[in-house]
């Protein structure tokens, strides 16, 4: 069976740089509130012009051109996303335009809200496997988010939490690479969002629920592998608050310092999380060939997905 491996990264964040101090002027709120209860400092937001589609284009430009491929090489392209501009045509569909690839393969949008990238990866490779003949074994998996044009910016409770980027990952899918996925999904618990309306939240729920799904998913694809935490090089969470993570490491009994954490300067931005922090591991050489990498992402729907990977090439 083959299995993903990490080959290359991109990333792409929008211009305008939206502080704590800033969402105060807007509602009230405190710099001193956001950053002790969630840990964000600073989110970006897109700007005239800018899109989910922008941005994942950017960063899966960046990503093709790290790894050295030709566009005709991509096997699939997936775009996890639950903000793009249209219901048709896609985010990826977008993307394969944009970037020249070939049109004889499978481009598609997936929608698991926090948890997609994850669920995109999953989806890239069983999408694959499908073309066992195909010699175009690579996944171009992007996570990209406009959350900025789904918030009611005069709701404190969501307002602080949420911003826009977009991150990408080309894969390999190799024979008896080290690779396994749990997901799962709570649709009984779902925290319902108005049709065409902001993005609403049970804070607390969700909060509760991310402090069980995490470490539970982890342990899933830790098992999978046969592999223990210690043997994990980089624990790749969601980036929806600081202290959720903070409560997992403790549970865990684990080093904090594997645990990356970037929401300080980008905010919760949804399926865009985990590959923009993958892409600023890989862009400060902190992913090295060989790595060991459990990503985790968690979120609305409620949806959950773990995934434990390996670096392939340099990375970037
Ligand atoms: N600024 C100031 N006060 C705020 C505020 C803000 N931005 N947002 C909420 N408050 C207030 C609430 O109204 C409440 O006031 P009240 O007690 O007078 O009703 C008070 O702060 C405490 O609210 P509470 O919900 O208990 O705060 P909390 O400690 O649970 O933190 C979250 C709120 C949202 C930060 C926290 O629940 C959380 O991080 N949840 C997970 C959310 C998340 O990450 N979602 C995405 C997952 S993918």
């Amino acid at each position: 069976m083959e299995g993903l491996q990490l080959i290359a990264t991109g990333g792409a964040l929008p211009g305008r740089v939206v502080t704590n101090e800033d969402l105060s002027q807007l509602v009230d709120t405190s710099d001193e509130w956001i950053t002790t209860r969630t840990g964000i400092r600073q989110r970006h937001f897109c700007a005239e012009g800018e899109t989910a589609a922008t941005l994942a284009v950017s960063a899966a430009r960046q990503a093709l051109e790290r790894s050295g491929l030709q566009p005709e090489q991509i096997g699939c392209c997936v775009c996890a996303t639950l903000s793009g501009a249209y219901a048709t045509p896609s985010t990826a569909c977008l993307v394969q335009k944009e970037l020249g690839l070939a049109q004889d393969i499978p481009v598609l949008d997936v929608n698991a809200a926090c948890s997609g990238f994850i669920y995109g990866a999953a989806v890239a490779r069983g999408l694959l496997a499908t073309r066992p003949q195909d010699d175009r074994r690579y996944a171009l998996v992007i996570g990209c988010e406009q959350l900025s044009r789904l918030m009611d910016m005069t709701d404190r409770n969501t307002c602080v939490l949420f911003g826009d980027g977009a991150g990408a990952v080309l894969f390999e899918a190799v024979e008896g690479a080290e690779f396994a996925v749990d997901l799962g999904a709570r649709g009984d618990m779902a925290i319902e969002t108005p049709p065409c309306g902001p993005i609403r939240m049970d804070g607390r729920a969700v909060f509760r629920f991310a402090v069980d799904a995490l470490p539970r998913t982890l342990h899933a694809v830790l098992d999978a592998t046969h592999h223990t935490l210690d043997e994990v090089d980089w624990v790749v969470c969601h980036q929806a608050n600081s202290r959720i993570i903070d409560h997992c490491v403790k549970k865990l009994e684990a080093d904090s310092a594997k645990f990356y954490k970037n929401m300080d300067r980008h905010g919760n931005t949804s399926a865009a999380s985990i590959p923009v922090a993958l892409n600023e591991l890989a862009e400060t050489g902190r992913l090295q060939p060989g790595m060991r990498l459990a990503c985790i992402g968690f979120g609305g729907g409620l949806t959950w997905g773990g995934m434990l990977i390996t670096v392939k090439g340099s990375a970037v």
